[in-house]
Order: structure tokens, then C-alpha cells, then sequence
């Protein structure tokens, strides 16, 4: 059992690190440490804060080994410097970053051959292991985020996502009642995923699928974006400050539209779902339908409640890892799916693609479940606790299985749309439909 551990833990490792190997050695080095945008850090940042990560939490917490590059902590540490701040930081070259990179690796490998994974809480079941696993995917997809707004040729390429399979249209009821929120025994869910709980959701309606670029551009055509009945206050006054008039990438193509993904133009795909997407933005489509953004326990309730047994399911589809035919996850495609291409990830009340394709705004704003416990540090999720932002739930196409779960919550302010996000739409049942 604990060798299979190892050893799975060993191919996680080194999954996440062929990622992030493409993602860096796809462009040049002058692009390497430039600042695509001032939300993002240059990529040799990225590349040499998942190293020092990795440095801080197995190499010297787990393994008790000396620090490899003590100095260059401060210059890595995320809560010290803003993303904007850091091409300025005296940050390592590119060949200095990957030489760090395989020098901690070297390390991580070591003391994972040597630990007792069922020692104290921080390494029983490999979890500390698996946070960093899922922290290097985390910046993987923050990387990809920083390749969708670089100029130039592109450098990316991948397969297009499958066609649709069947039409998924409309909403699906969700039967009112409590249903088990969050986990206990998940081994590597994150703290902000803890405890399990009970919520009592009254019934409601949710999408079948994520709202599509055909219908975003429905509300966009009837001047939802001219129209501050939609908006909330903040979100209108933010839409005036950004002068929001489409998704980030989006622009005018004849009388339609045309987007720009990872280097390409193409026109829109009518039946995709709509990504790069504010939060408020979302909230004023929603508005504009009749509809409202779902609850976080209404999108998780959808995603993981079984009807027949009452239970929570790990994914929609059961308790089975995510395999290619259930969700697009892991940047196999650079781009979300059309609704409809996952009828095996469907929900058993029929809900499609809430994990993949794109994070899912939902109206909730980011706290701790009750009864939550820092594990093992307030600055995972803690500090960011009833701050200005949005609780974001499913993956993207950008997301790895391992940073993926029923449970799994994103969060991020309301105006940020950088990220691969989209959202579908809810609204009550009203008394009698349960
Ligand atoms: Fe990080």
C-alpha cells in the first residue's frame, strides 16, 4: 500500500513537471521573464516559486533537510510581492530557475523515498505530497492563463476538443432537502474543502450546461452590456470604469464575433461555453434571463448529490478519477467543449459539464466551511476569508484531474475574467416542486 503510494505520488510529481516543462520551454527566454500583463507574473516566476514551494514543504519540513536556496525565499513568497511587482524582483535567469527546479526535484525525491507516509497529518496519505502536486497544476493553469494574453505567433497546440454528442439544453429540478457538503475523506482535499457537512437546499433549477457563446451574445445584441437594469451597482460601475462591452478577447467579426485563444483567431463556436467572463458580468447575463448565479452548496448539491442513494458522489459521474470521455480537464484542448460533448460526466440528475471546460461562477463569496481548521497554513486559504471575492467551482480545460474534485473551490475577485471562467445560471423552485 505504501509503496503503491510512493510510487503514485512519484508519477504525479513528475506529470505536473512535464507540464509546467512545456508551458516554459514552449517560448523563448526573453518571453521567459517578460510581463505578459500586470495581472500575471513572468513565467520564470512561476517556474521558480513551484520550486521553492516544493523546497520549503517537502525538501524542509518533511524531510528536515538544510534549505537549497534559503536567500531567494522572500522573492517567491506570493503574499510578499504583488504579481505586478515581480519582474522588477531580482528574480533567477531562466537557466538559474531550471537548475533550481531539478535540484530541488533531486531532494523531493529523495525524502519521498525515505518518509513514512503515515506519520504525522502533514505526510499521512502523501498530503503534503499531494499539496504541492496540486499547487504546481494550480500555477500550471496560471500559466496557461499568462499564454492566452501574450502577443506573438503561438507556441501552443493541442487537439480540438470533441463535438458534441448529444443536444444539452434547458435546466434540470434539484430536489430540495440536506445534502453532504465538502469532505472528510478525500485524502488530498484541500482545508477550505473540510469538513463534510450537511446543507439543507431548497429546491432550484440550474442549467443543464454552461451558459454558451451563442446565448452570451444573445444578452450582448439586446444591449445587455448598455442596460444598468442588469447590473448590480458595483458591477455596473465596473463595467463604466472597464468600458466591458464583450468576454475579455472577444471582437467585432462582420456582424459576428471573433475570439483570440493562445495566439489564433477564429470565430466564435456558437454551442462553446462562453469563457473569460467577470464575475459581474455573469450576475448581469443572469439578471438579464429572468435567472440568478447558483449558491456554491446549489452548484455543489448539483455536482455531487445521488437521488438514489442520498449520498455525495466525489465527481458527478461517481467516485471514479476523471478519465478523458468525462470532462475536459488537464489542457488536453485549449479550449472549452461544446455542450453536450460529456454525456458520461453528466450528473445522475443530468447536469453536464460541471467539472472541465470552464470555472463556474457562483453568487457565494469565500469562507470557511463550519467547523473549519487551518491545515497545515493559514495562508492556503484562511487570510483570504471574507474578502471581496467570488467562489469560482467545476475546472477549467485548464485544470488538472489532480486540482479537480466535487469539492474542489476556486475563488477570485469579481472583476477578474483573465482566468478561464464562464458560469450557468439557477433560479428557485418555488413551494411544491420538491
Ligand atoms: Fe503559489
Amino acid at each position: 500500500m505504501t509503496q503503491d503510494l510512493r510510487l503514485a505520488v512519484a508519477a504525479e510529481l513528475e506529470r505536473a513537471r512535464a507540464r509546467t516543462a512545456l508551458l516554459t520551454e514552449a517560448v523563448d527566454d526573453s518571453d521567459l521573464v517578460r510581463q505578459h500583463s500586470p495581472l500575471m507574473s513572468p513565467l520564470v516566476w512561476d517556474l521558480a516559486h513551484v520550486a521553492n514551494q516544493e523546497e520549503l514543504w517537502l525538501v524542509r519540513d518533511v524531510g528536515g533537510r538544510e534549505p537549497v536556496r534559503r536567500d531567494i525565499d522572500e522573492l517567491y513568497d506570493a503574499f510578499k510581492h504583488p504579481r505586478g511587482d515581480r519582474p522588477a524582483l531580482p528574480l533567477l535567469g531562466p537557466a538559474e530557475a531550471r537548475a533550481y527546479v531539478d535540484q530541488v526535484r533531486d531532494k523531493a525525491l529523495d525524502v519521498l523515498d525515505r518518509v513514512r507516509l503515515d506519520g504525522r497529518p502533514l505526510v499521512a496519505d502523501g498530503f503534503a505530497f499531494g499539496m504541492i502536486i496540486q499547487h504546481e497544476q494550480q500555477h500550471d493553469e496560471t500559466m496557461l492563463a499568462t499564454h492566452q494574453l501574450r502577443d506573438g505567433a503561438p507556441v501552443l497546440d493541442a487537439e480540438p476538443p470533441p463535438a458534441a454528442r448529444i443536444p444539452v439544453t434547458g435546466e434540470v429540478l434539484i430536489p430540495g432537502g440536506p445534502f453532504t457538503m465538502g469532505t472528510d475523506t478525500e485524502a488530498w482535499a484541500l482545508d477550505n474543502e473540510r469538513p463534510a457537512h450537511t446543507v439543507d437546499v431548497p429546491a432550484f433549477h440550474i442549467d443543464a450546461a454552461p451558459v454558451t457563446n451563442a446565448r452570451y451574445a444573445e444578452f450582448i445584441a439586446a444591449g445587455g452590456y448598455d442596460d444598468a437594469r442588469w447590473w448590480s451597482a458595483r458591477g455596473w460601475a465596473h463595467r463604466q470604469a472597464a468600458g466591458l462591452t464583450a468576454p475579455m478577447h472577444w471582437r467585432r467579426d462582420g456582424d459576428g464575433w471573433a475570439y483570440t485563444r493562445f495566439g489564433r483567431t477564429e470565430r466564435i463556436v456558437a454551442d462553446e461555453p462562453v469563457v473569460h467572463v467577470c464575475y459581474f458580468e455573469a450576475e448581469a447575463f443572469a439578471a438579464w434571463a429572468g435567472r440568478r448565479l447558483p449558491s456554491e452548496a446549489e452548484w455543489e448539491k448539483a455536482a455531487r448529490f445521488d437521488p438514489a442513494t442520498g449520498r455525495s458522489r466525489r465527481y458527478p459521474w461517481g467516485d471514479d478519477p476523471p478519465e478523458p470521455r468525462h470532462a475536459n480537464l488537464g489542457q488536453r484542448h485549449l479550449s472549452p467543449a461544446p455542450a453536450g460533448a460529456y454525456p458520461d460526466g453528466a450528473s445522475p440528475l443530468g447536469v453536464h459539464q460541471l467539472i472541465g471546460d470552464v470555472w463556474e461562477w457562483t453568487g457565494s463569496g469565500f469562507d470557511g466551511y463550519p467547523g473549519f481548521a487551518v491545515f497545515p497554513y493559514a495562508e492556503y486559504s484562511q487570510v483570504f476569508f471574507g474578502g471581496d471575492y467570488k467562489v469560482l467551482r467545476g475546472g477549467s480545460f485548464g485544470t488538472d484531474a489532480a486540482a479537480c474534485r466535487g469539492t474542489f473551490r476556486n475563488w477570485d475577485h469579481p472583476v477578474r475574467r483573465q482566468i478561464f471562467s464562464g458560469f450557468r445560471c439557477a433560479r428557485d423552485a418555488g413551494p411544491g416542486a420538491a
